[in-house]
């Protein structure tokens, strides 16, 4: 087991935060110029020359300081690297969460940099580029946005609540069908309203913030919430499975909320949309 003493996790975030600027001003630059797009495993699922060079270059960052270091990356995954989370410290890497957005010129891109030990997250960073918004946390030290500590809302009522959702990439019929009845049954609780941010990690930032109350997407992988996770985590929410069970990052499903009452109201108005483990 990896001994969490011998890592300093704040230089750990330090190293992090400069990297995510570092790269930032690819991503901006990048931003409102013509891109090359490629499909990954649907119609829907979009990936630009940036996100594999971004990832690129963090990598090669992460290699350069922490040789020793594992990581899981979005692209590199997508390339034939096995998405494999051992108890050694491993970053779990995002370069562009919110790549529909970028490829549209959406302001909601983020670069997620999250850093793992004995399978559990100990430090988080998400960065929205064009916002220029920081948020960071590590593990029991509180979560913050461009230095300013942040607190989720203290609303219980599922009710009262401005949700947050993401409808996956997949476009085939039975899919959508599920979708539909979860956005149905949700509505009919009712809640104030569904947003859709085109960002899973700058959704769960947002329930962090108190902008929201609650979140939940079948679909999403361990590197678009893997660096959030622990964000709301750290502003006093709680990320669960949406069958109600603990956070499995692999699972490829989640229900993040303020707490848990609304989280587990949530949750049991949901049904499964099956995906494959990452
Ligand atoms: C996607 C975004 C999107 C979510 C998808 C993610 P990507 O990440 O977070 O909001 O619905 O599940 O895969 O592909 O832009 O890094």
């Amino acid at each position: 087991m990896a001994e969490v003493n011998d890592i300093d996790l704040k230089e750990i975030l330090d190293f992090g935060v400069n990297l995510s600027r570092t790269v930032g001003s690819v991503i901006l630059k990048a931003f409102k110029q013509p891109k090359k797009i490629q499909l990954k495993e649907t119609c829907a699922d979009l990936v630009t020359e940036t996100d594999q060079l971004v990832e690129h270059m963090i990598i090669k960052a992460i290699k350069d300081t922490y040789p020793t270091h594992k990581f899981i990356g979005e692209e590199s995954v997508a390339a034939g690297l096995k998405c494999n989370l051992t108890d050694e410290p491993t970053w779990i890497v995002d370069p562009i969460d919110g790549t529909t957005n970028f490829v549209h010129r959406y302001p909601y891109v983020a670069v997620c940099l999250g850093f793992c030990m004995n399978k559990t997250v100990k430090v988080g960073i998400v960065y929205n580029v064009p916002n220029d918004e920081m948020f960071t946390a590590i593990r029991g030290l509180g979560a913050f946005c461009n230095g300013k500590q942040l607190q989720v809302s203290d609303e219980t009522d599922l009710a009262k609540s401005l949700l947050m959702a993401e409808f996956g990439s997949k476009r085939d019929p039975e899919t959508i069908e599920k979708v539909l009845k979860n956005i149905t049954s949700v509505l009919t609780n009712p809640v104030h309203a569904i947003h859709n941010m085109g960002s899973a990690a700058l959704n769960i930032c947002a329930v962090a913030s108190a902008q929201a109350e609650a979140y939940y997407e079948y679909g999403i992988h361990c590197w678009d919430y893997c660096a959030a996770s622990i964000i709301l985590e750290e502003a006093g929410g709680v990320i669960i499975d949406t069958e109600g069970g603990p956070m499995d990052l692999m699972a490829r499903r989640l229900v993040a909320a303020c707490n848990t009452s609304i989280a587990q109201s949530l949750s049991r108005k949901l049904i499964t949309i099956e995906y494959p483990r990452d």
